[in-house]
């Protein structure tokens, strides 16, 4: 792994199967999946105002942004989004310095929920936003009603920093420093 910041995590019990999960860039032949995964009730619990325009964003190549979809077994279970906020365009993050990197992840399929998946898209996620040197902290933005995510991210080391509100959504930000060793 590399870094301290992960060794720090709570041991986590993984099981058999998380060996076979996989990570593909998403691309637009996953728009209809992507859109049916906007339909599950926990996706829009967890987002009911964000519109992810697969159609326009999944065939756009941009510098700031990754999206990727997570497989287990060959299935597709989850997608995880890393920006820079610094070069986002909306800078939905605002005036913000660089070296930051923002993820939005979610278990697709609600069959995959509560199986230490989510866990481990997180755990790969952080380890690629640090894989780049010049990255300090890492950034998300729970909606403060989703109380499942907040647990979720804290059992990872996010460590909460404000309340902040984005439009509509009332939001905890969290963030996870890198930790050198
Ligand atoms: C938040 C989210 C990504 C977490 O993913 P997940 O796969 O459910 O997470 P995990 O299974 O790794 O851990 C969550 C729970 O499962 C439990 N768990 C972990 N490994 C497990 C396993 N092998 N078997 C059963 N349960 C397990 C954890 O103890 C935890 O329990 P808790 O809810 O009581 O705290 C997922 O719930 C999700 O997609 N939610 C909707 C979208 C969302 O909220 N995204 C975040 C927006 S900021």
């Amino acid at each position: 792994m590399g870094y301290r910041f992960l060794r720090s995590i709570p041991a986590y019990t993984a099981t058999p199967r998380l060996t076979d999960v996989t990570f593909i860039p998403a691309a637009p032949a996953h728009q209809d999946l992507l859109e049916r995964w906007d339909e599950q009730a926990h996706v829009i619990e967890s987002d009911p105002h964000d519109d992810w325009n697969w159609g326009v964003e999944l065939a756009r190549t941009v510098a700031w942004r990754e999206q990727w979809l997570a497989l287990a077994a060959q299935t597709p279970i989850g997608f995880i989004q890393i920006i820079d906020p610094q070069q986002e365009e909306s800078h939905y993050w605002g005036d913000i310095a660089a070296g930051y990197r923002a993820i939005d992840i979610w278990i697709g399929e609600a069959d995959f929920l509560g199986k230490g998946y989510g866990t481990h898209l997180m755990q790969w996620a952080i380890e690629r936003c640090f894989s780049d040197p010049t990255v300090h902290t890492i950034l998300i933005d729970p909606l403060t009603s989703n109380t499942r995510a907040i647990r979720f991210y804290e059992r990872l080391g996010f460590v909460f920093v404000r309340l902040q509100r984005f439009g509509e959504d009332h939001c905890h930000v969290y963030q996870l420093p890198r930790m050198r060793a």
